[in-house]
């Protein structure tokens, strides 16, 4: 038969599983609620904020989750509080989410996708200073290399660092988003 004491003790096991599992460690599916939500962060800069971010495919249609096989639209409410931004370095870091061990890993870009020239690979330039909307293009659709590392229906995370190439200043905006890959 089974005792009150064991029962006790099968049921602290379980509570201390399911807290591990969950609570204490957080839920490692979708880092930063990335099944529902777009998800960003801009570094802090003297030159540049954003307000927020939103995404669209190319009709301007709002899209989340987003399809990263095709071109996509970031829209962006920010303020160059800098001078304006006539030259600009892309670069884009890639990661996508480890939901075992809880960590977002880096994935290669085979060089395609650093010292990209912004004004011709998705942003208008210049940008002038003021507040503004800022649409950036993403897309991916031309590097067949990286849509092949992609995984349908996942967490990725796409840093992007554009550096205004006249004075080196940085900006950094951080994207975390549930993709489809068609
Ligand atoms: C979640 O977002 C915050 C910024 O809002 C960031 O600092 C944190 O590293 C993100 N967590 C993960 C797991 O990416
Ligand atoms: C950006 O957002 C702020 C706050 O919601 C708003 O006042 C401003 O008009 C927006 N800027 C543009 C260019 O739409």
């Amino acid at each position: 038969m089974c005792s009150f004491k064991a029962m006790h003790k099968i049921l602290v096991a379980f509570s201390l599983f399911a807290a591990l599992s969950s609570g204490v460690f957080g839920d490692c599916t979708w880092p930063n609620g990335t099944d529902t939500t777009f998800h960003w962060w801009q570094d802090a800069s003297s030159v540049f904020t954003t307000y927020s971010v939103y995404t669209t495919d190319t009709s301007g249609n709002p899209e989340y989750p987003i399809h990263l096989s095709l071109p996509l639209i970031a829209v962006l409410n920010a303020t160059v509080t800098g001078s304006t931004i006539s030259q600009i370095r892309e670069d884009i870091a890639l990661a996508e989410w480890d939901a075992t061990n809880c960590k977002w890993n880096t994935l290669p870009t085979f060089g395609l996708l650093n010292n990209l020239d912004g004004c011709t690979n998705g942003l208008a330039c210049p940008i002038p200073t003021g507040n503004q909307i800022i649409k950036m293009t993403v897309d991916f659709s031309k590097f067949q290399a990286i849509i092949n590392l992609l995984k349908n229906d996942a967490p990725y995370q796409l840093q992007f660092t554009l550096t205004n190439k006249q004075t080196g200043d940085k900006i950094v905006l951080t994207s975390q988003a549930r993709a489809e890959i068609k």
